[in-house]
């Protein structure tokens, strides 16, 4: 039996992911070990391997094949563009990507005027204003903390992921116009679908058992 690989998104996700796989019986005692500089994991009876990846960067692992599966938001999903198989949602990690700013752009987007908008999703961002609102506006791509654009003058709106909504409103700032749900989701390399498929589907069927309860 081959090893399955899969790639785990660094991060407030990571946890939940593994917690999950627990809950199912897939334990990596290995992963737990603290102050570890060990970059995969391996479970040797399951015959699994896990390694942790910068959230974007797991599409890219997924769709080459060097992960059989990812466990990445769909924010990334939607802004890498990869050619994998979303499978599961599994239903936490929930938020939304949402057009914020200052009550006062409200009018401009009403008005589709040609406004900037700054955000670490210039792919969803433009899907959104050109494909869904044809709107023109100006994208401006940044790194993080992009709820600092509106208050700085760098843009009018953000497009940005909300969750408690608790950086909007110590900052002034509102939802202006909802994009999209978002919770963490399974990807699986095409290939991978077919060549493993008894494995795989196995294993979906007890995460979505678990998902479900
Ligand atoms: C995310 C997101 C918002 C914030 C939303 O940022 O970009 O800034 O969380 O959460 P809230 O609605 O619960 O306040 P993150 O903390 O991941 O860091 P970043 O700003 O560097 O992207």
């Amino acid at each position: 039996m081959r090893y399955l690989t899969f790639a785990l998104g660094k991060g407030r996700l990571a946890n939940q992911t593994l917690e999950l796989f627990e809950k199912i019986g897939i334990t990596c005692e290995e992963m737990k070990e603290k102050g570890s500089r060990k970059l995969i994991f391996t479970n040797e009876e399951l015959k699994l391997r896990f390694f942790l990846a910068k959230g974007p960067d797991v599409p890219t692992y997924v769709e080459y094949g060097a992960a059989d599966i990812g466990v990445v938001g769909k924010d990334t999903i939607l802004e890498e563009g990869r050619k994998v198989h979303e499978v599961l949602d599994l239903g936490y990690g929930k938020c939304k990507m949402c057009v914020c700013g200052y009550q006062d752009a409200a009018p401009l987007l009403q008005n589709h005027e040609l406004i900037r908008v700054a955000t670490k999703y210039p792919n969803i961002a433009k899907d959104y204003f050109y494909n869904t609102k044809h709107q023109t506006v100006e994208i401006i791509k940044l790194n993080g903390s992009i709820e600092l654009a509106p208050i700085v003058g760098l843009s009018e709106v953000i497009v940005d992921i909300v969750e408690t909504g608790s950086t909007l409103r110590e900052n002034g700032l509102e939802v202006l116009e909802e994009v999209c749900p978002l919770s963490a989701r399974m990807i699986v390399n095409p290939v991978s679908m077919r060549m493993e498929n008894d494995r795989i589907k196995e294993l979906l069927l007890r995460l979505r058992a678990q998902v479900q309860m």
